[in-house]
């Protein structure tokens, strides 16, 4: 496997199960480094040039998300406005993510049967990460697919199976870890 970066965005890592689960389990794997966007921000502030480092030195590159309203979570959207900066990521000489793929994987609440056009949510997972798909190509970078995973909602004694969704997650991590053994 090629040199992988995993950067995991939650707006409250604390509560998370299920990336919780997926960051843990990948953290097994030599060629995987995750980059835990809680351990590494002071609030919602990042150093923006250790971020840039961190991505200028993978292969591919690999956002680790749970849906929030259909889309990155606001640490995770606050990140890519402040690290993808013109001369970095686009722009004269903005071509240091030039070649990397990247990989989606992402968790929803939602069970799959929602996300269809006749299902509740009306789209599918893929059309709603059309805007992370597009940054890729505007950023020079391959897209390199996704890893989904639905019906994740855990709220303890509230909602969903601790155990049922943690089992889930760790098979999401080997799915990862297969799709990025094939890329
Ligand atoms: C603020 C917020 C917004 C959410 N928005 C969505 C959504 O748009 N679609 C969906 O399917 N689930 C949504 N969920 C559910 C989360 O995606 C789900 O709980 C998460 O994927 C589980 O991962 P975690 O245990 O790592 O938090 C939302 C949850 C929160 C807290």
């Amino acid at each position: 496997m090629k040199n992988v970066l995993m950067i995991v965005g939650h707006s409250n890592y604390g509560n998370s199960l299920s990336n919780k689960t997926i960051a843990d389990t990948a953290k097994g794997n030599t060629n995987i480094t995750v980059r835990n966007l809680a351990d590494v921000s002071d609030g919602f502030n990042f150093n923006v040039e250790e971020e840039q480092k961190a991505l200028a030195s993978a292969d591919i590159i690999v956002l680790q998300f749970p849906f929030h309203w259909y889309a990155l979570p606001a640490l995770f959207k606050k990140w890519m406005d402040d690290v993808l900066q013109f001369g970095f990521a686009y722009g004269p000489g903005g071509d240091k993510l030039s070649g990397k793929k990247l990989v989606l994987s992402f968790t929803t609440g939602g069970p799959s049967d929602t996300y269809t056009k006749d299902g509740s949510n009306n789209y599918t997972v893929e059309e709603f990460t059309a805007p992370l798909i597009q940054t890729a190509q505007f950023c020079q970078m391959e897209y390199a697919g996704n890893v989904c995973s639905n019906g994740m909602l855990y709220i303890p004694d509230m909602m969903g199976d601790k155990d049922e969704v943690t089992a889930k997650a760790k098979d999401h991590a080997k799915r990862l870890v297969e799709h990025l053994e094939s890329l």
